[in-house]
């Protein structure tokens, strides 16, 4: 159990003794550190409902703590605030129970779908997609940490009318390609296209949409005969998505980015139908104006929700369609508690009418549905982030970006050749640099990317974090190279203000990593990662760690930064972030 659930039981109780309904008690950790260590305001509430004064009240709690000998001391300041100092043996016995198997708890396993990553066929990843695998995997690590089953998948966007138009374009300039001929049912294995072949055709054949009203009818069609089942244009297709998904797996691999399942729109293709049809039979699905919609207005709405479309006039199904029958399925599949959608928050009105039709059709409650949306990436004019050009800024591009920053930082000269070693750990800081930018901010706040200050190895960055790992490790690989041995039963000393304080930030962990699960905020793990790498800072400032004489407090010092460091790297891990071997500047 979390140090702060047996610390709220401890109020809880006291609070009953006095006739004081419970459910008011909230401990936190203090605001004043250098008074005590946690604190509880019930009495000023209790006070509120027993028309009694809250000191009295706090009072008598601190008479029935008083005989608590896990507390060093209470005491009531201010109005009725009752603050507590733990004892050095209690924070030790807390930590002594601190792992993971007390962290996660079978009893609430839940099975949990995250929907992440999400990119489109044969348009490349982007800073938006950056965002979406970003949080969602971290979503997907915390969870599973936490003793949660989670499927990871990626919904890829391979169905709409952009995969039309791509093969309208191409039909216009190569009408003699098997594809597109009646009679040829034998295609080609190896695609006509590479990545960047599509890559380029992509922007091409979306500007000659947007232009032509004729073409817009040509790709609309080529849409609908697609799912339909036109063969050619399957077999085209089939080579968009091959060549696409090998581009997409490896940008997502350098993120440390990994899905369980690769599905797409495309794979409820054969569910659609039968999902129209048995809608409109139980008439939850209507016909309006030549479309299959559902309506999912709600008379309380204070804003308008349009119907949601399964089909329009011309039989194309639409992206809402596609969500919908991927519901079903999982459902199917999985049967899951949640379904969690890490995804732009400007797709907001999508998910509501998606998950409204989801729960109007029976499938499952609207609550079990959840849109995780986050905030743009910004570039320093406060608009979302583009090349220099003005273009849309791939992940590899920025990726790229942020290495040559790790390499000036590092200050390796301009003609260094990198060694492998070298070249591994610059990734991996830029990566951290990277994530920890993206996952360090609220994710429903917009942020801006700036890599200069997100590689700095000072202040709230991945790579500071990182390098205090490092510095941690250094610590505990000297001691073996003295032939101290150090254990995880060594008794823990708390001489120095900055021990407790480690001590006290380390215990907060099953607490912060439950909150940031359930809001599905990696912001609060990050903040929490950060303080414990500047307490283990201070702590090495007024601590020494190998030198002291007396050899209990070099077991119990090394015991602390063997902790720390465990816990730094399962918080980064759990971010998706991983600790270089190294952390040199280049000498
Ligand atoms: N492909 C979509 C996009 O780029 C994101 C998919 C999100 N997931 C979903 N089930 N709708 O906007």
């Amino acid at each position: 159990m979390s140090l702060l659930k047996n610390l709220s039981l401890k109020f809880k109780d006291a609070f009953e003794q006095i006739g004081v309904d419970s459910s008011l008690v909230i401990v936190t950790t203090s605001d004043r550190p250098d008074l005590s260590d946690y604190q509880c305001n019930g009495a000023m509430k209790a006070a509120g409902i027993l028309k009694s004064n809250p000191r009295e009240i706090a009072g008598r709690i601190k008479t029935i703590l008083d005989n608590d000998i896990d507390f060093s001391e209470v005491r009531v300041d201010g109005p009725g605030f009752i603050n507590v100092r733990l004892s050095d043996k209690y924070i030790a016995s807390q930590l002594d129970g601190l792992n993971s198997k007390n962290i996660s708890s079978k009893e609430a396993q839940q099975e949990i779908i995250i929907d992440y990553g999400g990119p489109n066929v044969a348009k490349p990843l982007h800073v938006g997609h950056l965002r979406s695998a970003v949080i969602g995997e971290a979503i997907k690590r915390t969870a599973r940490y936490l003793g949660h089953n989670v499927i990871s998948d990626i919904h890829l966007g391979d169905w709409g009318t952009p995969m039309g138009m791509l093969i309208a374009e191409l039909q216009e300039r190569h009408p003699t390609w098997p594809y597109f001929s009646e009679d040829i049912t034998d295609f080609p294995k190896e695609s006509p296209l590479t990545v960047h072949d599509l890559m380029e055709l992509y922007p091409q054949a979306a500007t000659h949409f947007k232009e032509d009203i004729a073409f817009q009818e040509k790709a609309r069609k080529a849409t609908a005969d697609l799912q339909q089942g036109n063969i050619g244009y399957r077999a085209l297709w089939n080579h968009f998505i091959k060549t696409s998904i090998t581009e997409v797996k490896e940008d997502f691999a350098a993120l440390n980015v990994s899905f369980d399942l690769w599905l797409g729109e495309s794979d409820t293709n054969d569910s659609v139908e039968p999902m129209i049809k048995e809608l409109t039979k139980r008439g939850i699905a209507t016909k309006s104006q030549g479309a299959v919609v559902i309506n999912v207005a709600d008379s309380e709405d204070s804003y308008e929700v349009p119907p949601l479309i399964l089909m329009k006039q011309d039989g194309g199904i639409m992206y809402g369609t596609t969500d919908l029958a991927t519901i079903i399925q999982r459902i199917k599949d999985y049967k899951p508690d949640h379904i969690i959608y890490v995804v732009d928050q400007r797709q907001s009105l999508h998910f509501t009418q998606v998950f409204r039709a989801a729960e109007k059709s029976g499938y499952i409650d609207s609550d079990r549905l959840e849109h995780a949306g986050f905030g743009t990436v910004n570039g320093p004019n406060g608009k979302p982030f583009k090349t220099r050009e003005g273009g849309i800024m791939r992940l590899r591009d920025l990726i790229e970006l942020a290495k040559t920053e790790v390499i000036k930082t590092i200050g390796f000269p301009d003609d260094h050749e990198l060694t492998d070693d070298e070249a591994e750990m610059v990734n991996k800081i830029a990566i951290a640099a990277i994530k920890f930018g993206d996952l360090s901010s609220n994710r429903q706040s917009d942020y801006i990317f700036q890599p200069t200050e997100f590689v700095k190895m000072e202040g709230k960055t991945g790579p500071y974090i990182q390098y205090a790992a490092v510095r941690i490790k250094s610590v505990l690989e000297k001691a073996k190279d003295q032939d101290i041995e150090y254990n995880d039963k060594a008794e823990l000393i708390f001489n120095e203000p900055a021990e407790r304080a480690l001590a006290l930030k380390l215990l907060e962990f099953p607490t912060v990593l439950q909150n940031s699960f359930e809001a599905r905020m990696p912001h609060i793990a990050c903040e929490h990662v950060f303080s414990v790498a500047q307490a283990f800072s201070s702590f090495y400032q007024s601590c020494p760690i190998l030198t002291p004489l007396d050899s209990s407090l070099i077991q119990s010092r090394l015991r602390l930064s063997s902790m720390a460091f465990k816990q730094i790297e399962v918080a980064l891990d759990n971010l998706g972030i991983e600790i270089p071997n190294k952390m040199l500047r280049f000498e």
